[in-house]
């Protein structure tokens, strides 16, 4: 075989394989991405990427390595550039683990720790059974281990569960928020 043809088979492979690795995004997911891509120039794809993983990340309540491989090849990157990215940021969770279908963070950094978020975590741990970084043995809830100031320091305490902002909190709305959650 020629060097050329070589050269063909082994484009013709690689997109064969980048195919396959998009092809477990569900189609919710890829609507989602898509939405977001048509917001950015055709050669910025790598700009859908935090939304991808969060797209991902409300449908799995994880990310995995299959998914991350997927984000990739859906949006044309190396996979290199997924994981790292997904490592990066606190939000995305890359363990199985820490699946839950709702994910709850309660920041304890220092403007919500003189509000009272040491209070509203023992009130969480107390009303679910878990401690800080696990899940409920029904797989409702992880609670995130400690989390860092979540930049809404003037709305202290607060926290975000499912990635949705929650400010100004007492015991009363923190059960509020939760006991509404199916
Ligand atoms: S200290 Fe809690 S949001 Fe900044």
């Amino acid at each position: 075989m020629s060097e050329t043809k070589v050269e063909t088979v082994k484009i013709q492979d690689m997109r064969s394989a980048s195919k396959d690795a998009a092809a477990i995004l569900t189609q919710h997911e890829r609507d989602d991405i898509d939405s977001w891509l048509t917001r950015y120039p055709e050669d910025k794809s790598q700009s859908a990427l935090l939304a991808a993983l969060r797209a991902v990340m409300h449908e799995d309540h994880y990310v995995s390595r299959e998914k991350m491989d997927a984000v990739a090849a859906y949006l044309g990157l190396p996979n290199i550039a997924v994981y790292e990215v997904a490592s990066f940021y606190s939000m995305f969770e890359l363990d199985k683990k820490s699946a839950g279908r709702h994910s709850i963070s309660v920041c304890t950094n220092v403007s919500c720790m003189l509000n009272g978020s040491d209070e509203i975590v023992s009130h969480i741990e107390s009303k679910l059974g878990v401690k800080m970084g696990e899940t409920t043995s029904d797989g409702k809830f992880f609670f995130k281990i400690e989390e860092e100031c979540l930049a809404a320091c003037c709305g202290a305490p607060m926290m975000q569960v499912d990635h949705v902002y929650y400010e100004g909190l007492t015991l009363e709305r923190v059960d509020e928020i939760l006991d509404g959650l199916e």
